[in-house]
């Protein structure tokens, strides 16, 4: 890696700023994410934790700041008037250097684990089949999911058609992956063997967003944490300096709230 690929962000966003009708979802949020880093993303229901990783991934438009990903544009270009959205095709470009995790998995039921991995390598990628399969194998014994490749989602538990999920997403070998509350959907019991499969994600170099209710993870695995409220980012610090320091009022409410809820209320 070059010195200048190590001090470049990958994803760098800038006075981001979201609204559906009169509520301001996203208020000017400034944040990056260089190579490497894994940053945890962490605040109250509604606060724009979700918006944000769906703006970053085009998936909601955008009223105003910007967006780069490794320096680029991501959604508009330069233009003589000024800038204007990128056409669907360059989007499409754009999206497939970003991988997404959604709380609900949401694989292709009537597929196998198998297609569901390889579909977006060969038909968006344009990875040869045998290669994307042999990937995909390889990515299915790193989730600890080797004996699945032949089953479809419904014959799964939550946490393997989450671990499948991840996969899918690393299959493609995205620039940045983004995890919007991964393990909020799953029984307690099934929460640690994803998040282990993403502790290893992490320490194998992959450059992570991660929005998540799992404080243990965020102060052990993630690099940084973000704290945001009311569609700002409140606090943004070392994940050992923000958990032992918050500054905020806010963040220390969120804290000692959050630590002393009952264990990991899913479907709450
Ligand atoms: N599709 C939508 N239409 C209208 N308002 C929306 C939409 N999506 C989000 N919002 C609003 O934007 C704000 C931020 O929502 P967001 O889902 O990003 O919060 P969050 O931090 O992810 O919350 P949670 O922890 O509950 O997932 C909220 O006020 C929410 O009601
Ligand atoms: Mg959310």
């Amino acid at each position: 890696m070059t010195a200048n690929e190590t001090l470049a962000p990958v994803l760098q966003v800038v006075g981001l700023r979201k609204t559906y009708g009169d509520n301001v979802a996203l208020d000017g949020v400034d944040f990056e994410v260089h190579a490497q880093e894994v940053v945890a993303v962490l605040g109250p229901s509604g606060s724009g934790k979700s918006t944000l990783v769906r703006c970053i991934d085009q998936l909601e438009s955008i009223e105003g700041g910007a967006m780069y990903l490794d320096g680029e544009l991501l959604g508009y270009e330069r233009h003589r008037d000024g800038i204007r959205p990128l056409n669907d095709a360059d989007v499409k470009r754009q999206q497939r250097r970003m991988g997404m995790v959604f709380q609900q998995f949401n694989l292709f039921p009537h597929w196998t684990v198998l297609r569901n991995i390889t579909e977006a390598p060969i038909k968006v990628h344009g990875v040869p089949a045998a290669e994307a399969k042999a990937r995909a194998l390889e990515l299915l014994a790193r989730v600890g999911l080797a004996d699945k490749a032949d089953a479809h989602p419904r014959q799964l538990s939550g946490g393997q058609q989450q671990r499948v999920a991840i996969a899918r997403a690393v299959a493609t070998n995205p620039r940045i992956l983004l995890f919007d509350e991964p393990t909020s959907s799953l029984d307690p019991e099934l929460v640690d063997e994803v998040l282990q499969v993403m502790k290893d994600l992490a320490e194998s170099g992959m450059t992570m967003i991660v929005v998540t209710h799992e404080l243990d993870f965020a102060r052990h695995v993630a690099d940084r944490c973000v704290f945001m409220a009311q569609g700002q980012v409140i606090e943004d610090r070392p994940s050992a300096e923000f958990f032992a320091d918050p500054r905020s009022t806010r963040l220390r409410t969120f804290l000692t709230r959050t630590a002393d809820a009952p264990a990991r209320e899913v479907g709450a």
